[in-house]
């Protein structure tokens, strides 16, 4: 009868070994819990923050005998973990390990290195007697490591006897949809064992996934009896190595022979609020910064209201049409930087050219702005420059649309990287173009002119071909710019002192005189073009010997000595072609006549450029007809008035026109 009695009770105590179970929803006793990691510990919320080791303090029996053919019973474990990095923006450091090992911790381990579980000479050693389940965030090539994400089964080593990347199936799913363990978000593993068919299953699933999913993200067929003693302990480990990382265990179950206990969710405790470290640094620095802060809102408020103010612009109910080609003044403010001086490009005959970029579009632009007194003739004025917008030339510069402001009308144009003509031609010019550039630059200018006369709708009359006025696009093509500008000039404040716009040097006679424009007017100026591109010269240079002040005047009586190559520009040195040359300076002088009706049309231009007929006989020019000594001698009460308009420069007004 006793003898019965104590058998009974030795069976109780055995069977109570073997099944063995705890649960922890939290860990606010911290009972029966060992650890040895700096900074480790229980956590007044009830967490474990895993660093160096924390395990289950009591052995665990794993097996009926010590020997190492026993087999090891089945258990199952469930935890509860979550990985936060401080700062997101640095890699994550290690992440941490479920692990079955011989000894209560790891003693004689490495604690900053390989989850804190071996060191450098054991690594793989199969006296090491440890199983573990790593949920690695590091790629590490020493380990063959599939990712920087993964989960992985451990024996006695790091080399993974198998591993996965996080994830968990969902029903039916062929794939694992993703998860990552890094995310700072809770998530739960379960780890089993199958004694009988031998058959390691792990399995992770977001906190919010309530049940188990039914297919494991790991399953081995592994025996684990020769790896794991008869007495072992469990527990997690880390490395001790990140600084800026955490991580979490916020429940844990366990259970020999049997499936452990469910975790209850609603029981785990809160993650801390990232920050919340710093509610107290509010105090000494949160109250002075958020002084500062109100007072550099305030500044920027006040900074903002003026800003907005400045870039008032006018709109009037007739403007509402142009849509598209209106630019709104604080787009322009912001693509010139605020027409920062580091951003002007130069100050042109009708006022400051700044370079920008269309703030959304990343559009390379050039922005003119125009004084004028918003008034009569503004609208017809708007009205126009829209439809030259709609004007689309390779020898153009196109104009992409403008805006208003009171006192200010700002004209938005492709910006034309190589600049104006103008500089390579002039006062020792850093860069000159060889002649074929040139004469190509002469054909362009030609071909855009020809087609503002007579390849539109409707003739424009550009009114101020110059040098100065051509700007050469990224292939060094002479594009004309500023065309049609002139007439706001025309349609400016003083009508007494406007009639005559245009520059000094370009003007045609019967223009100077009367102020009628018209397309000869246009070819006039081409001609003298044509001249400051051929002799590289401004056309009217009053340092010079009196003969010689005039260009076209130098080229007539070049002509008429027989040597018109002598007129051209010493900078072409040998490199040019003869004919070409030629025929552009006696086409100059073609262009150049007194009598209007006695020019060439562009069409006509363009023929002689392209050589598809031949230009007629000069000999019927004489030197006193030249219209430029006309204009000089005695347009000069007209020119002054142009000058007024056009607002060049006084210096520029005694080196000539530009
Ligand atoms: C361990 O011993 C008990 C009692 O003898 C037996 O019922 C059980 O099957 C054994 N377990 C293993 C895994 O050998
Ligand atoms: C490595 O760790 C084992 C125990 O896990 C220990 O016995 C051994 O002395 C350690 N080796 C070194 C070089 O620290
Ligand atoms: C492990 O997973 C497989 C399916 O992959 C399943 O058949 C087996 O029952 C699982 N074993 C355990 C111990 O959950």
């Amino acid at each position: 009868m006793f003898v019965k009695l104590v058998i009974i009770l030795v069976v109780l105590v055995v069977a109570a070994a073997e099944d063995l179970s705890f649960i922890y929803n939290g860990f606010e006793s911290g009972e029966n819990i060992w650890q040895d990691g700096p900074g480790g510990g229980v956590m007044v919320d009830g967490l474990f923050k895993i660093t160096g080791h924390t395990f289950y303090a009591e052995p665990v029996t794993f097996k009926n005998d010590s020997s190492s053919s026993s087999e090891i019973f089945s258990f199952s474990t469930t935890f509860v973990f979550a990985i936060r990095s401080e700062d997101p923006t640095v890699s994550s450091g290690h992440g941490l390990a479920f692990v079955i090992s011989p000894t209560l911790g790891r003693p004689g381990v490495l604690p900053s290195k390989y989850f804190g579980l071996f060191n450098g000479s054991n690594l793989g050693n199969m006296n090491n007697h440890v199983f573990a389940v790593e949920l690695d965030t590091i790629k590490s090539t020493e380990f063959n490591d599939i990712d920087n994400n993964h989960i992985g089964i451990d024996i006695n080593g790091l080399n993974s006897v198998k591993s996965a990347t996080a994830g968990y199936y969902v029903k039916d799913g062929r794939y694992p949809r993703k998860l990552s363990l890094v995310s700072g978000n809770p998530m739960k593993v379960w780890v089993e064992y199958d004694g009988t068919r031998k058959q390691i299953n792990v399995t992770l699933a977001p906190i919010s996934v309530g049940k188990k999913p039914r297919i494991p993200l790991l399953s081995l067929k592994y025996d684990l009896s020769p790896v794991l003693n008869k007495i072992m302990y469990v527990g997690f480990s880390a490395s001790t190595g990140s600084v800026n990382t955490f991580r979490y265990i916020l429940g844990w179950s366990f259970r020999m022979n049997g499936q452990a206990q469910e975790l209850v969710p609603s029981q785990l405790p809160k993650l801390p609020r990232i920050g919340d470290k710093k509610l107290s640094k509010l105090l000494t620095y949160g109250v002075p910064v958020m002084a500062v802060s109100l007072v550099l809102l305030t500044i920027c408020l006040v900074v903002f209201i003026i800003r907005r103010k400045k870039c008032a612009e006018l709109l009037e109910d007739w403007e509402l049409e142009y849509g598209p080609q209106r630019f709104k003044y604080e787009e322009l403010y912001k693509a010139t930087k605020g027409f920062g001086k580091e951003l002007l490009l130069g100050v042109g005959g009708f006022g400051e050219v700044y370079r920008g970029i269309l703030p959304t579009s990343k559009i390379e632009i050039a922005v003119k702005r125009v004084s004028h007194k918003s008034g009569q003739g503004m609208k017809e004025f708007v009205a126009e420059i829209v439809s030259l917008g709609r004007l689309r030339h390779r020898n153009l510069v196109q104009l992409l649309g403008y805006c208003r402001r009171n006192g200010e009308l700002l004209l938005v144009y492709d910006y034309m990287p190589n600049g104006s003509l103008e500089k390579y031609l002039y006062n020792q010019p850093k860069i000159t173009l060889n002649w074929s550039q040139r004469f190509r630059v002469i054909k362009g200018v030609a071909s855009g002119l020809f087609y503002l006369h007579e390849g539109w709708e409707q003739v424009v009359i550009h009114r101020d071909v110059k040098a100065s006025n051509v700007l050469l696009d990224q292939e060094l093509n002479g594009r004309l710019g500023d065309f049609g500008l002139a007439r706001l000039c025309a349609h400016g404040t003083d009508p007494q002192a406007t009639h005559v716009a245009g520059t000094l040097g370009y003007l045609a006679p019967e223009h100077a005189r009367t102020g009628r424009v018209t397309m000869s007017t246009d070819v006039f100026a081409y001609g003298i073009f044509l001249l400051e591109v051929a002799c590289g010269r401004r056309p009217i240079e009053t340092q010079r010997p009196e003969e010689d002040i005039v260009l076209v005047d130098r080229v007539f009586s070049c002509w008429n000595r027989g040597n018109i190559l002598e007129a051209r520009d010493q900078n072409l040195g040998n490199d040019f072609v003869v004919e070409e040359v030629e025929l552009v300076l006696k086409l100059a002088l073609l262009c150049t006549r007194l009598q209007p009706a006695a020019r060439p049309s562009m069409r006509e231009v363009m023929q002689y450029l392209k050589g598809d007929i031949d230009l007629p006989d000069l000999s019927f020019l004489r030197p006193s007809l030249s219209g430029l000594a006309f204009a000089h001698d005695e347009g000069s009460d007209d020119v002054e008035m142009a000058y007024q308009c056009s607002y060049v420069p006084e210096s520029t007004l005694l080196s000539g026109g530009r």
